[in-house]
């Protein structure tokens, strides 16, 4: 399917993007495109289709190592991983989640495994999920000189506290959790799974990016787990997700019929042989 770009949106420019290019594009009222990506081929790919953030996600630890939920990946795994998407992107900035529980080990720790993650993976942010009761960490990384991006509403990293993958829906500790952590210092806060009029009204009050997912239409940006996004995954996919591909399937075809020429001796033919 081709889209028109509308006339008044922008061609991405080549250079690499930045904390203020963001800032930029919220008062432009300019939405930022965030997907996640885990290895080389697929960064690179997505860098050169434009997205304006790719996000390293702990949700590697589903989509990439097949657990059932983020808690077990480790921070070695995370940066073995950004640096291959490091060395990929060319114009997206990239953003490396903090793995559980790291930023819950204090302000000391949180610097040092995020001062790990800029030193060896050429990536430019970290992510860490949490608000209020994360300001004093955001605020250490900042100090630090390390962009952070708050995540906010559900937490997938407290699947047990929470009690499932549930939408939330207390406005209050919303908009007080991202007031904290713009007020620390984080550059953008991503809002996962709120109802819509919650994202819109989040995203009035503050003046740094609402990044969501499942939160609604009116957030600055949008982020998808970029399997889900290319039809390629195996398990459940949320509902708030719009399948733009279906890789999967396009995957276990050309597999199948290789499968296939290699057991009638279709292939390699002379076209593929010295
Ligand atoms: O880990 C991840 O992929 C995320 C996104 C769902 C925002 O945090």
């Amino acid at each position: 399917m081709t889209r028109k770009t509308k006339p008044d949106t922008p061609a991405p420019s080549s250079r690499r993007l930045t904390v203020s290019a963001f800032a930029k594009m919220k008062r432009a009222g300019q939405k930022i495109t965030m997907l996640t990506a885990y290895d080389f081929t697929m960064a690179r790919l997505l860098d050169q289709a434009g997205v304006d953030m790719l996000l390293v996600g702990d949700s590697l630890a589903m989509v990439v190592q097949g657990h059932d939920n983020t808690l077990p990946v480790t921070l070695d795994e995370m940066i073995y991983h950004a640096e291959m998407v490091g060395r990929a992107a060319q114009r997206a900035f990239v953003v490396v989640d903090l793995p559980f529980p790291i930023n819950h080990q204090g302000v000391h720790q949180t610097v040092m495994a995020a001062g790990r993650i800029l030193k060896e993976t050429r990536c430019q942010a970290v992510k860490l999920e949490g608000g209020a009761d994360q300001a004093d960490v955001i605020a250490a990384l900042v100090t630090a000189g390390i962009p952070v991006v708050a995540h906010v509403g559900l937490r997938p990293q407290a699947v047990h506290a929470m009690g499932g993958y549930k939408i939330q829906r207390d406005l209050d500790q919303l908009i007080t959790d991202a007031q904290a952590a713009q007020d620390a210092g984080a550059f953008a806060v991503v809002v996962e799974c709120v109802p819509a009029e919650m994202g819109k009204a989040l995203t009035g009050k503050l003046s740094i990016p609402t990044i969501g997912i499942g939160a609604g239409p009116d957030c600055d940006g949008q982020v998808l787990v970029c399997n889900d996004m290319l039809g390629l995954s195996c398990d459940y996919v949320p509902s708030f997700v719009k399948a733009y591909a279906d890789l999967g399937s396009a995957i276990e075809t050309a597999a199948k019929t290789w499968c296939d020429e290699v057991r009638e001796s279709e292939f390699p033919d002379a076209d593929h042989s010295f």
